[in-house]
């Protein structure tokens, strides 16, 4: 990566701040020293990082965070860097906007927004650490379509990255990596000592036009990936790892979003895989924000206590339009869930699920209508949820526990329910009957074991008619990916 000294390539970016004038002058000095004929000492002083990358935007600017006074040592606080950097390069987004690279280093950080027009872009052995200190994480408001937090009534900790009211926001990486050092977040969860709720890792609200990609992200506090009253949304490449056992460790979760694709994941985390969300009891319905338009392509999870991908619970908003394909999921409980409950209202409808390998599970499919759960006492009795039309076809399982749980609502049945092309290998040790079914209305063609009687097996050409995946693209499969570079030299010392 060192450059010889000869070479005259310089980070492009205006701002010239107290840091960066120093290490300009330093590496002036050094750079006179390099003139003089030591080669070793200019190594030392600069290396150049260049970069190809897909994104739905380039930037005509670029930064590195140490031209703000980052170090990345792992031990320097670096929020303020971030949130200066941020604040100088938002000027740009009437110019081209502007990327923001992390260079390789241990970036310790506190939280910070990001803006319009914007990449904050992560070398591949970049580690934004989390602050420890709960003092760098200010509390925000409750999502208004759940009315509290989640681990607590009030407010909750703002996310390490967060982001709201904006457009064309990109957060990519070459795998570079974001840990949460969730491990005291859990602790005080466990021992009930939070006053608000948990801090997720990256959470975008209202905002349009955003890329989350090519990043692992480690030990989150709570949820990891929270898009939430947006749109455009492409989430691609993402590697989730959190303790089996850790509290609320969700992978990504949209929630009341629309068009949105979740690609290429790889999750291994203490809850579910993905959750679609849209909002909590009379406060989603209030709200009335579904998500729709979201596909989830090539998924692997693992997830002993929790679903690869979950409906709910909180679907108050309504959740519409979801094409799942190409999922493997090992070790977890279920392979999709719908979790809802009496109270919630809002619908569950038009769920196409496509191309499932499942290995070691508890349940295959399972749908609860008894979920309970709900932010307070005040929720509606007569706010009984639709769930309409759920589509499950092309699945091998082994080792599976129980083939199917399907529980609906007395008096307000889960309908148009079609399970076809579907070969579940029970586990030795598996439940005598393997399908339970109630209050749920359907119809199956060539499933084994052979499913409940309220799925009566109708052949394949009923089958298709009734339960075949969606061919049309969503939006969100359209739009343009280009190819951005970022190239520009930093100055270490
Ligand atoms: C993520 O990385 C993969 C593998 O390097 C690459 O094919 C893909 O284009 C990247 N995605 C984005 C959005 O940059
Ligand atoms: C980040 O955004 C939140 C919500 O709008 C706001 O409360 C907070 O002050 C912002 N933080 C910074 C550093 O601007
Ligand atoms: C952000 O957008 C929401 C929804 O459009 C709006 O209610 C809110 O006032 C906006 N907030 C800011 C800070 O502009
Ligand atoms: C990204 O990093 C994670 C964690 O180190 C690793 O498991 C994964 O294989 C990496 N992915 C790619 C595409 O390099
Ligand atoms: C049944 O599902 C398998 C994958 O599980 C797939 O290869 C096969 O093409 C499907 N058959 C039909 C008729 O769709
Ligand atoms: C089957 O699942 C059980 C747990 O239910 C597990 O202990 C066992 O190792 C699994 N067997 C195989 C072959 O994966």
């Amino acid at each position: 990566m060192a450059q010889p000294c000869t070479s005259s390539a310089t980070s492009t970016l205006l701002p010239v701040t107290p840091a960066r004038l120093r290490k300009m002058m330093l590496w002036t000095v050094l750079g006179v020293i390099c003139f003089l004929g030591r080669a070793a000492e200019c190594r030392r002083g600069r290396i150049s990082d260049s970069f190809e990358y897909s994104a739905i935007s380039c930037r005509a600017h670029t930064a590195s965070i140490t031209d703000f006074g980052g170090v990345g040592d792992g031990q320097t606080l670096n929020t303020k860097a971030f949130q200066e950097a941020v604040h100088q390069l938002s000027q740009y987004g009437p110019d081209g906007g502007a990327q923001l690279f992390v260079p390789a280093g241990r970036w310790l950080t506190g939280s910070f927004n990001l803006t319009s027009h914007f990449t904050l872009f992560l070398h591949k052995d970049a580690v934004l650490l989390a602050s420890q200190d709960i003092t760098d994480w200010p509390v925000i408001d409750p999502l208004p379509s759940y009315g509290r937090g989640r681990d607590a009534a009030g407010g909750r900790y703002i996310s390490l990255i967060f982001g709201t009211n904006l457009t064309d926001v990109v957060v990519a990486g070459e795998n570079g990596t974001i840990d949460g050092q969730g491990d005291l977040w859990w602790q005080q969860f466990h021992k009930k000592k939070l006053k608000y709720t948990r801090p997720y890792l990256i959470e975008i609200m209202h905002s349009n036009n955003i890329q989350i990609s090519n990043l692992t992200l480690l030990n989150s506090p709570s949820w990891n990936v929270h898009p939430v009253y947006s749109s455009n949304i492409i989430v691609q490449g993402i590697t989730i790892l959190a303790p089996v056992t850790s509290p609320n460790t969700d992978g990504i979760n949209p929630d009341s979003c629309t068009n949105t694709r979740i690609e290429d994941c790889y999750i291994v985390s203490g809850d579910d895989c993905v959750a679609v969300k849209s909002g909590w009891d009379e406060y989603g319905i209030a709200y009335g924000m579904p998500t729709k338009q979201l596909a989830i392509r090539r998924l692997t999870c693992i997830s002993p206590y929790s679903a690869t991908i979950a409906l709910g619970s909180e679907m108050s908003g309504g959740i519409q339009d979801v094409r799942a394909e190409d999922i493997v999921a090992v070790g977890t409980e279920s392979g999709v869930r719908i979790k809802t409950a009496v109270g919630r209202g809002g619908y569950v409808k038009d769920i196409y699920v496509r191309g499932m390998t499942l290995h070691t599970m508890k349940w295959a499919f399972w749908m609860t209508g008894n979920y309970g759960s709900h932010p307070d006492t005040h929720y509606d009795p007569k706010a009984v949820p639709a769930i309409q039309g759920v589509n499950y076809r092309d699945v091998v399982a082994d080792n599976v526990t129980m083939a199917a749980r399907l529980e609906g609502i007395s008096g307000d049945p889960f309908t148009g329910i079609c399970i076809s092309n579907v070969t579940i290998g029970m586990a030795r040790k598996a439940k005598k009957v393997p399908w339970t079914c109630a209050d749920i209305e359907g119809i199956s063609s060539s499933v084994t074991p052979p499913p409940c009687g309220q799925l009566a097996d109708q052949g394949p050409e009923k089958a298709a008619g009734m339960c075949d995946f969606p061919e049309d693209p969503l939006p969100i499969d359209t739009v343009e990916i280009k190819k951005c570079s970022y190239s520009a030299t930093n100055y270490y010392v």
